[in-house]
């Protein structure tokens, strides 16, 4: 099903298959504790959030170069454009390079060289948002502000992600008001493994202007009202919440209940290489799974375009909801 879309939750790093990781490896002389790929895949058997990360960070060792970072781009950019994604806005995770010895300019850079051709290259329109890493101090946030400031042009807005348990939004808010006062748009992770409480705080501390994951809003009926009447997107990613086992099987996914009760939802794949699928494989999953319909997968589809931060190309945006309103079901498989 290549419905137009947007992809609103992608970690690039999420996106970096097994076989990009031992050609990478190769080119920078890194050894990687995996004998091949299939021992790699073996690895991807997660318990949680936690076990998942763990492999995140330790396969990102890889990447080294400008060039790195622009092939992990364009091979996530050319899986997007098959799988109907129009637009995306992409996360990535300085710090988790940085720490490394990199230089934030190597990572924004080579980013860049992708994402600044994508439209021509794979008929993509991006975003880039640099996401800040919280179970990393408040401090380290406001470094890596500080270190983004010349590449201000190329980053559209910040979010939040990593360990949440134990690290609420709260923490960050002197970085939150620092990026909005520089304009930078601003989104976060919350209620994915931490509790609803995250998401209030997100909205009321961050000023977030849609959460990334939210699942957990089901807990709370006054949470999801509020959600419902302000209109707040949610980034779900029901792939991931399986692997990471929010949820138990996809058949338990509250997804359609949600759409039920008016929350604006969106579907992405949030590290695609990792969870078994990119933006399709997830709305083919939710279709087969949860029986959604057509004109519920039309709603998530004219939800993306809406919650995207399009606002400075409103002619793009409406072009894409065409697309959507025009996309005919029957005809294609
Ligand atoms: N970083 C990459 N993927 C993530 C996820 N699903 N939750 C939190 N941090 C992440
Ligand atoms: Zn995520």
């Amino acid at each position: 099903m290549s419905l137009p879309k947007a992809e609103l939750h992608l970690h690039i790093e999420g996106t970096l298959e097994p076989e990009l990781a031992f050609e990478l490896a190769a080119r920078n002389g890194v050894t990687l504790p995996y004998a091949d790929t299939d021992e790699l895949r073996e690895a991807y058997r997660f318990e949680d959030l936690q076990s998942f990360l763990n492999l995140y960070y330790e396969l990102m060792a890889v990447l080294r170069t400008e060039r790195d970072f622009e092939d992990l781009a364009n091979a996530y950019l050319a899986r997007a454009a098959a799988q109907g994604v129009r637009h995306a806005e992409i996360f990535f995770d300085p710090q988790a390079h940085t720490g490394r010895g990199l230089e934030i300019g190597t990572v924004v850079e080579g980013l860049w060289r992708a994402l600044g051709n994508s439209e021509a290259n794979h008929g993509v329109s991006t975003r880039l948002i640099l996401c800040f890493l919280r179970d990393e101090s408040a401090e380290s946030a406001l470094a890596t502000l500080d270190a983004a400031k010349p590449y201000l042009d190329r980053i559209t807005g910040v979010g939040l992600d990593s360990a949440e348990v134990g690290h609420p939004p709260a923490k960050f808010r002197e970085v939150y008001e620092a990026a909005a006062a520089l304009g930078l748009r601003r989104v976060a992770h919350a209620g994915e493994e931490g509790p609803p409480e995250y998401i209030t705080e997100a909205l009321d501390v961050l000023g977030v202007e849609r959460v990334d994951h939210g699942l957990r809003c089901v807990e709370d009926p006054a949470l999801v009202e509020r959600l419902v009447r302000d209109r707040v997107p949610l980034t779900l990613c029901p792939l991931s919440n399986v692997r990471l086992r929010t949820v138990d099987t996809l058949a338990d996914h509250p997804l359609p209940a949600m759409l039920d009760a008016g929350l604006m939802c969106t579907v992405n794949s949030d590290d695609p290489a990792y969870f078994g699928g990119y933006a399709d494989d997830n709305f083919d999953a939710v279709r087969a799974t949860l029986g959604l319909t057509d004109e519920r997968l039309r709603e998530l589809a004219r939800n993306s375009f809406l919650a995207s931060f399009l606002e400075d190309d409103e002619e793009l945006r409406a072009r894409y909801l065409a697309e959507v309103d025009a996309y005919d079901f029957q005809s294609t498989p």
